[in-house]
Formats: structure tokens, C-alpha cells, sequence
């Protein structure tokens, strides 16, 4: 992991993530009503710009383009930037016009895409085409002396299950996306706001053995066998 990723502030990373099984219509024996997919929960992850990292943000209108390790590649790169009066700018770099990435900020054309020529200020608002919307802009807090944090809200989690038939019993697949440089568990319970939580063993392959208890994401789609121990639960993937 690099240092940039360690500074990452988890914040919330032991909260539940997504929901991922319930128990629905008639409850029998077995893992059979351990289904439903597409849940979708959000986490706000916290990206804290040391300003001895970034040298670039210890004066007004200093400014960085960089790439967030561990934010999904969609979110492409970002421009935080420093004005006087300790107003702080992160946004997207990617130019809205046909997307290529931005410069950092200059006082004579603010924040300019050199495919074809648009320009926007610090907080991303489009003030010259060909571009006609804004970048987007990412909330910024100042600590007051030497960093500032960016908040990457609703990173988009989902998660789908499906039951999966091994042998005589059954495990249930949670199917989720991961970031490089996190680690993932399952928790499962008997109720949704209750209930004893216990962290389950998993296995990689729908018949492997079931002996994790946490992986490392990989950026990329991941699946997980777990096999439920009672009538009917719920599974939360956890991030740390
Ligand atoms: S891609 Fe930025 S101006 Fe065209």
C-alpha cells in the first residue's frame, strides 16, 4: 500500500455497507430464502492532502492534479486548488466537453482544458465553451494548518446475491465491486437493526473451503460463497 493510500481516513469503515440477503414470503428450513440483489448502500470515503505531500497547497492559488488511489478510475482525477482566504477547490478533472483532463489552476485561465480551449474557475464552473457544464465539485475541509481532506460521498456500492446449490446444503454468492487497497469481511445477523452479529467464514469458489474471513479488493468484481447457519439472516459486506 503507498503512503498516499494509507492516508485515506476510513471514515465509516466499519459501518454497514450493503444489505445483501433477507429473508422474504414463506421462511422454511435451509438457505433457500437467502436472496435478493442489487442492494445498493453508499460510503464517503475521506482523501487528507498533507501539505508536505502536496507542496503545491501551502500558498494561494497553488494547485494539484492527481489521481485518488483507491477511488474507482470513473472518477478520473482531481484539481484541488488554493485560493486566498484558505478557500480550498477539489473537482474533477475531466473536461466536460469530451473529457480529457484538465490543468491545474493558472491565474490567467483558471482550470483549462488543452484538447480545445475550456476553461473553468477553481470550483469547477464552466466560464468558457466549448464546454457547457461544470466539473464536478468535491466538498473540501480545511484542518486549519497543514492539510486539507476531499470527501468522495456514495462511491456507489452494490451488491448482488444469488443462492448457489453445493452438494446437500446450499451457499449463498454476494457479488460486490472492490477497491484496490481495502480489505473485506462479512458479517451476518438474524435482523435487519438486531440480532447477534458474527463475522462468517467465506470461500472464493461456489465448493472451496470456508475458511476466510477477509480478503483484499483487487478493483475489479469479486465473489463470495458464504453458508448460512440459520433459517433466514442478513449478510453486510464490510470495508476496512
Ligand atoms: S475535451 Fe476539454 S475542451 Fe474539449
Amino acid at each position: 500500500m503507498t503512503s498516499l493510500e494509507k492516508q485515506m481516513n476510513r471514515r465509516g469503515a466499519l459501518r454497514t455497507l450493503a444489505f445483501a440477503s433477507v429473508c422474504g414470503g414463506a421462511c422454511g428450513a435451509g438457505p433457500g430464502r437467502w436472496f435478493l440483489s442489487g442492494v445498493q448502500a453508499g460510503e464517503t470515503a475521506v482523501f487528507r492532502m498533507r501539505f508536505d505531500d502536496f507542496s503545491e497547497l501551502k500558498n494561494s492559488y497553488g494547485s494539484v492534479r492527481l489521481r485518488v488511489p483507491g477511488i474507482p478510475s470513473q472518477i478520473n482525477q482531481i484539481v484541488v486548488t488554493r485560493m486566498p482566504g484558505n478557500q480550498f477547490y477539489a473537482v474533477s478533472a475531466k473536461c466536460t466537453h469530451n473529457g480529457v483532463a484538465v490543468n491545474p489552476f493558472k491565474k490567467e485561465v483558471g482550470l483549462r482544458c488543452a484538447a480545445h480551449g475550456s476553461q473553468f474557475e477553481p470550483n469547477g464552473k464552466v466560464v468558457k465553451s466549448p464546454a457547457r457544464s461544470s466539473l464536478k465539485a468535491y466538498t473540501t475541509t480545511y484542518n486549519g494548518s497543514d492539510a486539507v481532506s476531499v470527501e468522495f460521498p456514495n462511491l456507489g456500492y452494490s451488491v448482488a446475491t444469488e443462492l448457489v446449490e453445493v452438494g446437500a446444503g446450499g451457499r449463498v454468492k454476494l457479488q460486490f465491486e472492490t477497491l484496490s487497497g481495502m480489505d473485506y469481511s462479512v458479517q451476518v445477523r438474524s435482523a435487519v437493526n438486531g440480532g447477534d452479529s458474527s463475522t462468517a467464514k467465506f470461500s472464493l469458489t461456489p465448493d472451496g473451503s470456508l475458511n476466510k474471513t477477509s480478503v483484499a479488493g483487487n478493483g475489479k468484481t469479486m465473489s463470495l460463497y458464504i453458508a448460512p447457519t440459520q433459517d433466514a439472516g442478513f449478510a453486510t459486506i464490510r470495508r476496512q
